[in-house]
């Protein structure tokens, strides 16, 4: 299994600054933003993204997992965080990554019950190519093809998650 890098440590960075700094201009007028960041795999995003958004956070998470090895297995399971109240406010999602898209139209599905005031979608990767449903993130790091990638929080099986740039695995 080899490695290639596709996004640098510093790539990843400017980009997080650029997101930030849209997202800031668009909730410029609001209190604070409710954040609910999908487990596992954006915590690096997460923790990079609010340290650079100028307007308070209230941070949450979920856990939802689909993949097993590199294939998606179609169904998500899903741990609500049980105290994540969103009624009127200014819900923000944050992704790794949108594939098939089936995560976050589960998601979204369940929230849009609970009258959030809004509720956006920002991920750091996007394979558009690969959507099953019809999911268009509001803010996103970068548009990739159909590879598979690991790194700044991203995995295979558990592993590689810790990688500081983001490669794709070429066998
Ligand atoms: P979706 O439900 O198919 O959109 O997949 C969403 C989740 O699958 C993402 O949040 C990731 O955790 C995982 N995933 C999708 N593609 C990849 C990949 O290329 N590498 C690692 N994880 C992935
Ligand atoms: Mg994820």
């Amino acid at each position: 299994m080899q490695i290639k890098e596709l996004f640098s440590r510093q790539q990843i960075e400017d980009r997080v600054k650029e997101i930030a700094g849209v997202i800031n201009e668009d909730y410029k007028d609001k209190k604070e933003i409710c954040i609910i960041s999908v487990l596992t795999g954006s915590v690096f995003f997460t923790a990079d993204l609010l340290r650079e958004i100028k307007i308070p956070c209230n941070l949450n998470f979920l856990k939802a997992k689909s993949y097993q090895g590199m294939c998606s297995t179609g169904n998500v399971n899903i741990s609500y965080g049980d105290d994540i109240e969103i009624e009127g406010k200014d819900v923000l999602l944050i992704e790794d990554i949108i594939d098939t898209g089936i995560t976050l139209c589960a998601l979204k599905k369940y929230y849009s019950t609970m009258n959030p005031a809004s509720f956006k979608i920002c991920t750091f990767l996007n394979k558009t190519c690969r959507r099953v449903e019809n999911v268009v993130p509001d803010y996103e790091g970068y548009e990739i093809d159909d590879k598979f990638v690991v790194g700044y929080g991203m995995d295979v099986d558990g592993k590689l998650r810790e990688l500081p740039y983001i490669g794709y695995i070429e066998d």
